[in-house]
């Protein structure tokens, strides 16, 4: 099918080459100039596994790259829409660009077209893009507005488009969804996992998808309930991560003995800093406006934002507890993206914990392997400095912080890390660790939902029986009864 593309950044440019990798002639579309240029000379801007080879297996031939939507538009049957919808002030997704665009296609009408909602929109939004290209010129016998969100995680994105769970299509009518169909049948067949050369099937990934017909505005709230059922299951893992803290249960454990329910299911169960990125909060958001604009009081997202935050501010205090004062203290900080293997930071909650500490005048190293570009051009401070491996970081630091899953922070050399530090303090916000291994390379560690473990002084009386009177001092001040037992869980003496 020919199809177009309004849109390049992370949903859009991965639509489009994968839509060109299933056998579609693709044009995809942008305004800016800059972008087009570099990718037409083959330049990808975002780090995304698969999509290089991808846009090089097809520019030139299935897929091209424009700035002019009406080129895109007149050349194809169908168009998806997959320009941003940012968040505005009060948490609503700001709608210009897709309004924007529904009036270029409008203007550009050469024949039928189906017009697809890619980008992440409230519902109701079909009907607004309808609305705005009538009055713009197009009659309704010329298109129809169908919604076929997208299901794609930063990092995993191509496979996850190529590979899905489910293809939703929100048509209104019978020949749109067959339009839907068709564009899809390489995946709903199983036609593309038998070509040479085919993007490499994930582990856990479905046979076949399955295909889902619903109506528009369904669709349209299939993928805001997704995202915040999604965010809910990792405020909900980390609400009870800070009870095991509280009650020294391992959240690692309780998280297996949850996900092992089939009902329930292993994924997204992970405790650490919260949820960050260009779509949990601000879906999460947005669902929350939506809810109540349509009559629905929806106070758990309120929650789940609330745990969410909150998530940060428990690791900012073990920080504190750690290393006591603040000022002056050199932290190392492994990871900036808001997860590994992306060089997003958008929403990082990783960005958001440099920040504090940088307003609290602490000196920070930061490492992290791909998102380091992005966060030199959004923060600079005097007491930041971005080095080029997390053992430079280390070197001479009060403590080392793991704030994103990247692979690369899962496998240090704790040897080498233990011997660059100036104290053995790690702090793990994304439980990377099994506490042992720490302990055993002389690390004292801190992490989400576990107790922490000292390798030093658990056997000098003196120091253990002051731990053992921060810890309950502590555990007073929030509230709960002090332990009457001898072990050391939560304090380090520098
Ligand atoms: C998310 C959804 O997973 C996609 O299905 C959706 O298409 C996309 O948003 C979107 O709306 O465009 P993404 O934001 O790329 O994808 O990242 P996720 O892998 O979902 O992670 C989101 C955040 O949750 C990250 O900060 C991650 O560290 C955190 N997370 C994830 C946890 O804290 N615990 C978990 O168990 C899983």
């Amino acid at each position: 099918m020919k199809i177009a593309v309004v849109g390049s950044g992370y949903v859009g440019l991965v639509a489009a080459a994968c839509f060109a990798e299933i056998g579609h002639n693709v044009i995809c579309a942008d305004a800016d100039v800059q972008k087009i240029t570099a990718l037409n000379q083959g330049i990808i801007p975002i780090h995304e596994k698969f999509l290089p080879e991808l846009i090089r297996r097809h520019c030139g031939t299935r897929l091209s790259f424009t700035t002019s939507t009406t080129d895109a538009v007149r050349a194809s049957q169908v168009i998806f829409i997959a320009v941003g919808t940012p968040s505005m002030e009060a948490g609503a997704a700001d709608l210009s660009f897709v309004e924007s665009v529904a009036r270029d296609i409008a203007r550009s009408m050469n024949g039928f077209k189906l017009v697809v909602e890619k980008s992440t929109v409230p519902v109701y939004t079909s009907e607004w893009i309808n609305r705005a290209m009538t009055l713009n010129g197009a009659s309704g016998a010329q298109f129809e507005v169908a919604s076929n969100p997208e299901f794609l995680r930063e990092g995993t994105a191509v496979t996850d488009f190529l590979y899905p769970d489910r293809i939703v299509a929100g048509c209104n009518s019978q020949p749109a969804a067959a339009m839907m169909r068709e564009i899809y049948e390489p995946l709903l067949n199983g036609s593309y996992y038998e070509v040479p050369g085919a993007i490499p099937r994930p582990a856990d990934s479905a046979p076949i998808p399955q295909f889902i017909q619903t109506n528009a505005r369904s669709a349209e709230l299939i993928k805001h309930a997704s995202n915040a059922f999604l965010a809910m299951k990792i405020s909900f893992i980390n609400a009870v991560a800070n009870i095991c803290e509280m009650v020294n249960a391992d959240i690692e454990g309780v998280s297996r003995g949850i996900g092992a329910d089939s009902r329930i299911g292993s994924k997204f169960l992970r405790a650490g800093l919260g949820y960050g990125g260009s779509c949990f909060p601000k879906d999460v958001a947005a669902f929350r406006l939506v809810a109540e604009e349509c009559g629905y009081d929806f106070q758990l997202l309120n929650e789940v934002m609330r745990i969410n935050l909150d998530q940060r501010e428990a690791f900012l205090r073990k920080v504190r507890t750690a290393l006591w004062t603040l000022k002056g203290k050199r932290l190392a900080v492994l990871g900036l993206a808001f997860k590994g293997d992306t060089d997003d930071i958008r929403e990082s909650p990783a960005v958001a914990i440099v920040q504090d500490l940088l307003s609290r005048e602490c000196s920070v190293m930061a490492y992290d392997p791909a998102a380091m570009d992005r966060t030199r051009a959004e923060l600079q401070h005097k007491n930041l400095s971005y080095v080029d491996n997390p053992y430079t970081a280390a070197s001479g630091a009060d403590a080392l912080l793991i704030l994103t899953d990247w692979e690369e922070f899962a496998t240090l050399d704790l040897t080498r890390i233990r011997s660059l530090l100036r104290y053995p303090i790690v702090l793990d916000g994304r439980n990377l660790y099994m506490p042992e291994a720490m302990t055993a390379h002389g690390l004292n560690y801190y992490s989400v939902g576990r107790a922490a473990t000292t390798a030093q002084s658990v056997n000098e009386p003196a120091l253990q029986s002051l731990a053992h009177y921060s810890n309950n001092f502590g555990a007073a001040m929030n509230g709960v009864p002090p332990s009457t037992g001898g072990e050391i869980s939560a304090t380090t003496y520098l």
